[in-house]
């Protein structure tokens, strides 16, 4: 998987565009090279679809203005792709090749040919003759818009992934191979979608998307104190800088965390109840939404297992001008898709 140069990360969410540029050293260190971000204009994606492409394309502009490395990974959303973990008959890679198709009409209810599949054989089972195989089905028109937009930035895409993946890969370049007696969680809240991506036995055993995050918090404090959309948000990042925040939005922005932990909670239980794995060990949340620390507690109150945020800066340490520290430091939380983006490279083989 490691061949090749490092892509540079794209993550194009919703609320923001994030960059970032790794640099690989001999012997795997690594630094983070580039880190960019660019608010969007509300309304730019809703529901996964993109309804004002100009902001995008103008973001990425912005962003690669002085960018000589122009191939890039970028991030599809959740909202165009479905996954499945499929269990088949042990069988070689060629094997699977041809039998995927076949596979994936069964498990997919899209239209075969408008979506592009993928997979990857998560493990093998050869005492029962079987293997775990991930299936990913994403909507063709999705990926075409999304490629066409960094085209017209004059960007190469090369590299399309989600973001249940990324964070896996930021974390496991960040904290190491999770150990295969370990059950452990990534959740990624942004403003639109939060991704559950459960590895056990070292791997993914289970992914579900929950259409929420910060866009519904900020939407429960403007209707409750009757006020923008910009205020509302400024309050929820921690006041406007000029006053105090007034106390209903603690308690708003409590009751809205509580009810995404409660769904949390919920794909957690159904998990363990179906998978017959072990406890839950650890749960990181990354994502905009992670800065919210009641978010964090009442996870990890109505999970009972301890909850940290992913800090996405162990994966590379920023190094040069145009890894701006203090940007870095007000925006980690944001930019783990992005990092796990720049791992991928121009040329990866399956594993
Ligand atoms: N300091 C903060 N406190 C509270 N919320 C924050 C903070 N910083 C960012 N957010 C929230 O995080 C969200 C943006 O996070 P992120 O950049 O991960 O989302 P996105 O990638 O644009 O959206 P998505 O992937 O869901 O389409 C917004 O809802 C924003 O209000
Ligand atoms: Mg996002």
């Amino acid at each position: 998987m490691s061949e090749g140069n490092n892509l540079v990360g794209v993550d194009i969410g919703s609320s923001s565009i994030k960059v970032a540029e790794l640099k690989e050293k001999r012997g795997g260190a690594r630094s983070l090279q580039y880190f960019g971000f660019h608010p969007l204009p509300s309304e730019t994606i809703v529901d996964g679809h993109i309804m004002n492409s100009g902001a995008i394309v103008e973001g990425l502009q912005k962003l690669f203005h002085k960018q000589k490395r122009r191939d890039v990974a970028l991030r599809v959303s959740g909202h165009s792709v479905i996954i499945k973990k499929i269990t088949m008959p042990q069988m070689t890679t060629a094997e699977l090749e041809e039998q995927i198709t076949w596979e994936a009409e069964q498990h997919i209810p899209f239209d075969l040919a408008e979506v592009e599949i993928d997979w990857n054989v998560l493990s093998q089972r050869a005492d029962q003759g079987q293997m775990d195989v991930l299936l990913v089905a994403a909507k063709k028109e999705e990926i075409n818009d999304l490629t066409q937009l960094a085209i017209e930035a004059k960007l190469k895409p090369r590299v399309v992934d989600l973001d249940a993946f990324t964070v896996q890969n930021a974390f496991e370049a960040g904290y190491g191979a999770p150990p295969p007696d370990q059950t452990i969680v990534l959740i990624h809240v942004g403003a639109s979608l939060t991704t559950l991506n459960i590895l056990a036995e070292g791997t993914t055993s289970f992914t579900r998307d929950i259409a929420n995050g910060g866009n519904q918090i900020t939407e429960e404090i403007q209707r409750a104190l009757g006020i923008s959309a910009e205020e509302a948000e400024a309050y929820k990042c921690g006041g406007d800088g000029r006053g105090l925040v007034p106390r209903e939005v603690p308690e708003v922005i409590s009751q809205v965390v509580d009810q995404l932990a409660g769904e949390i909670q919920r794909s957690l239980d159904f998990y363990l109840a179906t998978s017959g794995g072990g406890d839950v060990s650890r749960v990181l949340v990354s994502g905009g939404t992670a800065n919210i620390r009641a978010l964090l507690d009442a996870i990890e109150r109505r999970c009972r297992v301890p909850v940290e945020p992913l800090d996405p800066m162990r994966v590379a340490q920023p190094e040069g001008k145009r890894a701006d520290l203090a940007l870095l430091q007000a925006r980690a939380a944001q930019a783990t898709v992005a990092m796990g983006l720049a791992l991928r490279k121009d040329r990866e083989k399956r594993a």
